[in-house]
């Protein structure tokens, strides 16, 4: 090994690594939240029923926005302007991909698969199993460069389900507008944190004293940008279960509760 811990200018050290705390629980844990996520989106997805409540207008994220000739009457809120669909497509393929490429590129996520999936490295003074490190220089991971591109596909998407969420609204209030509600202001959150939000307000500028409205706007982001590893764990289990109840009403497993 000529690079990483093998180089010839680093200590030899024959040990994977000399801790002895539970350096591996942190990559363990984020191994297993993912695997969970990936898991559940891509069962729901591909299950293609129990997305739409008619009588309360309740549209699940994971199939809006719903385009299809095959999506069930009324969940279609921009038009139905593509074909029926074989079963094996998806109903939210539209938008699917971006969310997973905004997802997968995000600065936060790389660190955390680059530690637990990839191991590069998994821990701090632990070496990682991979001979050579080529960075984000090279296919698949020079894609990561397009995260600024999926950022604005996100901002689209975002615009998207706050829609589905007020649509559902004129059908009145239950505890499933509350649930669409909550989770479009954090993934609203989410997708502002956003490190190529924050570089989009307030990057490239010399001086801010001369652009006091980006400024502002930079300050803003800034102040999101520094929960963000908070929101995007927190997006993904909002997501489920705003999944998870629109599916419970949908299959009449649970009645919604409605407040008026
Ligand atoms: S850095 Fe995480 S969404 Fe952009």
């Amino acid at each position: 090994m000529t690079s990483g811990v093998g180089a010839p200018t680093r200590a030899s050290i024959s040990a994977r690594t000399l801790r002895t705390d539970r350096w591996w629980l942190p990559p363990l844990l984020t191994n297993l939240g993912l695997f969970a996520f990936v898991a559940y989106a891509t069962v729901r997805s591909f299950m293609g029923k129990w997305y739409w409540v008619e009588d309360y207008g309740y549209l699940t994220p994971f199939y809006s926005p719903c385009l299809s000739e095959s999506c069930l009457p009324g969940s279609s809120h921009f038009g139905t302007p593509l074909p029926e669909l074989p079963g094996w497509i998806p109903l939210g393929f539209v938008a699917l991909p971006f969310l997973l490429g905004f997802r997968l590129t995000c600065y936060y996520y790389r660190k955390a698969y680059y530690r637990s999936v990839w191991q590069s490295p998994p821990a701090c003074a632990v070496a990682e199993p991979h001979a050579s490190y080529s960075g984000e220089t090279r296919l698949p991971l020079i894609v990561q460069n397009a995260h600024r591109y999926f950022f604005y596909v996100a901002l689209l998407v975002s615009v998207v389900n706050t829609y589905d969420a007020v649509v559902a609204l004129t059908h009145g209030l239950g505890v499933g507008n509350l649930i669409l509600l909550t989770n479009v202001v954090l993934l609203w959150a989410y997708t502002l944190s956003c490190h190529s939000c924050r570089h989009i307000a307030g990057g490239r500028l010399k001086h801010f004293s001369k652009h006091p409205v980006r400024y502002r706007a930079w300050t803003l982001v800034s102040k999101l940008n520094v929960h963000h590893m908070r929101l995007a764990w927190t997006t993904l289990g909002t997501l489920v279960l705003t999944d998870l109840y629109v599916m419970l009403v949908a299959s009449g497993a649970i009645s919604d509760l409605r407040i008026f």
